[in-house]
């Protein structure tokens, strides 16, 4: 590959893509905002979001939530206050649309060619090259943001014009999001009546109500001390999204709604550090009677 590539954002899913591009043997710049992230990672650490893009033509940014995108884009020595000309932002985190579009307009401006690129993958695929990509922005910019995308993702879709990406994989998200709360509601009620919650979990793991992803988080709803994936307290500030942006749109979310409130409950009750799956065992150690 001739680009040179850089990488914003070396937190769990970052720091997976990262040894993967390296392992593919990209030449890759990244920027972390707490120091130390880089290690063990064959890549060149850069002081600033800003000089980062000086070094790079095609810029990744996979970060937490709103305002971390708002420090990386907009901040002092944020991507915007170098000129962007030539180059190609390729945002991958999952935040609300319209704090998305806000920070690739401003992009934009700075002279860069822009894609909206949030995935459908966790830590592991991420590390094995099997992320799902939904691209929204112009056909060139995604064409050119696929050099590298390629190195990281099974499928990458282009979905339509920008903002149709994060559009998408709020889409995504709202039917997983909400299954992990209905999932602890329905163990809460076997609980209650005698059932034990790793033979429910095998049960519906054989059924027609597993869907995709709890073969991989039965572990993780089982025992809450394995590292998380992804953690609870992302998951509500997901959910957050999709039900901010609903309300926007005038369109009803209510199992969205009560999914977020009861993951908001479980940060507040100290949880928002476990696997997002554990959003699962709240629900059900809620509904099951207190003894
Ligand atoms: N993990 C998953 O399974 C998964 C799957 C698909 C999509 N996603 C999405 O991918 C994004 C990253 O997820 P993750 O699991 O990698 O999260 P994470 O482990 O919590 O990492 C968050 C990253 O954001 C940076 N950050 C947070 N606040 C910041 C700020 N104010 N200024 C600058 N940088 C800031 C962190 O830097 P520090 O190291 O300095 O804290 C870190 O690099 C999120 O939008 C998430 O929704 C995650």
């Amino acid at each position: 590959m001739t680009a040179r590539v850089g990488l914003v954002g070396l937190g769990r899913m970052g720091r997976a893509i990262a040894a993967r591009l390296a392992e593919e043997g990209v030449d890759l710049h990244v920027w972390n905002r707490t120091p130390g992230k880089a290690e063990g990672l064959a890549v060149r650490e850069a002081g600033t979001p800003a000089a980062l893009a000086q070094a790079t033509d095609i810029i990744l940014v996979i970060v937490r939530d709103e305002a971390a995108l708002e420090a990386i884009y907009k901040g002092p020595h944020g991507l915007c206050s170098v000129d962007l000309s030539g180059k190609t932002i390729v945002e991958m985190s999952t935040a609300a649309i319209q704090a998305i579009r806000d920070v690739l307009a401003s992009a934009n401006e700075a002279g860069a060619q822009v894609v909206d690129a949030p995935v459908s993958g966790s830590v592991q695929p991420a590390r094995r090259g099997e992320l799902l990509v939904m691209a929204g922005g112009e056909e060139a910019a995604v064409e050119r943001a696929s050099v590298v995308l390629t190195r990281i993702a099974r499928r990458i879709v282009h979905v339509g014009p920008l903002g149709t990406g994060i559009t998408m994989k709020l889409v995504v998200n709202l039917p997983l999001a909400t299954y992990w709360q209905t999932l602890g509601e329905a163990l809460g009620i076997g609980l209650r009546n005698g059932l034990t919650l790793d033979g429910m979990l095998a049960m519906i793991a054989d059924s027609k109500a597993a869907i995709g992803a709890l073969a991989g988080k039965i572990d993780r709803i089982l025992d809450a001390d394995l590292p998380p994936e992804f953690d609870l307290a992302g998951m509500a500030k997901d959910l957050t999204a999709m039900c901010c942006t609903a309300r926007a749109l005038d369109h009803p979310v209510p199992a969205c709604d009560a999914a977020r409130s009861s993951a908001v409950a479980a940060v507040d009750a100290g949880w928002g550090e476990r696997d997002l799956a554990q959003l699962t065992r709240f629900a059900a150690d809620r509904a099951a009677p207190s003894e």
